[in-house]
């Protein structure tokens, strides 16, 4: 019961990743805020927890909504000890040289600026906490050249941007750190039958990962176990990136690989 008296604000916490760190959180003790712009699945996230889970809408995309968000977390809750910033995605990629500003800056929006809103709004509160912590999601390719660049150059930024705030709350003793995922069995990859099948050759450990394993990673960062960890970016990955040679361009983008 790492958790026990906790109140942790999820984002993107009525789907996959972060609807098991909320369960995983939950399990283990904390209060926790389901935050997400799909208030529906938001309800059945918190419903399925039956107690000490509250649905609310959050769209990380609008400062207003983030804001209203940890408010009314902080009504229900009367604290806030943890945020987990889960909330991101892709979209499919026109040719980098074909690249929109609209569509850069969305991704940029969705995965960097996104948290940056959901951070600022969680300070104020994080501050009387006796043991805040800050926990943003990033990815894999945040770390290396997986193409995406927006999708990866925001994830990219999480890793920079807990390192700053690390460095700059550290003497308020608030912790922000970051976890970067492999491949993770989620919806993300139903539009692409048969991707999971074929991308588990590339991890070492022989499988893709499922939520609950990033969930157990989340979980380990903004807990008393990891107390004296900041500032950093640790890869949940199966071993991926110690094979980097499996990761050429060919293997990922070819359908027949
Ligand atoms: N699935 C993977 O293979 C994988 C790998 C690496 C990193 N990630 C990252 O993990 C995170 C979760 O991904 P997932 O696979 O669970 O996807 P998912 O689509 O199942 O979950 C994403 C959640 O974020 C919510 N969301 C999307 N836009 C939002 C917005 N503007 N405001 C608030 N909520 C919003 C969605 O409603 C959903 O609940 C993302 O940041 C993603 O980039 C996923």
């Amino acid at each position: 019961m790492r958790f026990d008296d906790q109140v942790v604000f999820i984002t993107g916490a009525a789907h996959g990743i972060g609807a098991a760190t909320a369960r995983r959180l939950h399990q283990e003790g904390a209060r926790v805020a389901i935050a997400d712009h799909d208030r529906d699945a938001a309800e059945r996230t918190a419903a399925d927890l039956a107690e000490r889970a509250l649905a609310v809408t959050c769209d990380v995309h609008d400062r207003d909504s983030v804001d209203a968000a940890i408010a009314a977390t902080l009504e229900t809750f009367g604290r806030l000890d943890q945020l987990v910033a889960v909330a991101g995605g892709s979209a499919p990629m026109p040719d980098f040289a074909e690249q929109s500003d609209e569509l850069w800056n969305d991704l940029i929006d969705l995965n960097l600026t996104g948290v940056m809103r959901c951070i600022r709004a969680a300070l104020p509160a994080l501050q009387c906490s006796d043991r805040p912590a800050v926990v943003m999601v990033s990815s894999v390719n945040g770390l290396a050249a997986f193409g995406e660049e927006s999708y990866g150059a925001a994830k990219a930024g999480l890793s920079n941007l807990a390192k700053n705030l690390a460095v700059r709350y550290g003497p308020r003793r608030i912790r922000f750190n970051v976890v970067a995922p492999g491949t993770i069995r989620t919806r993300v990859w139903d539009h692409q039958p048969g991707s999971l099948e074929r991308l588990k050759r590339f991890y070492p450990l022989g499988r893709v990962g499922e939520p609950e394993d990033i969930a157990a990673a989340v979980a380990f960062l903004g807990s008393a176990d990891a107390s004296w960890i900041t500032g950093i970016t640790l890869p949940v990955e199966g071993g991926a990136m110690a094979g980097p040679l499996h990761f050429s361009g060919r293997a990922f983008n070819d359908p027949d690989q």
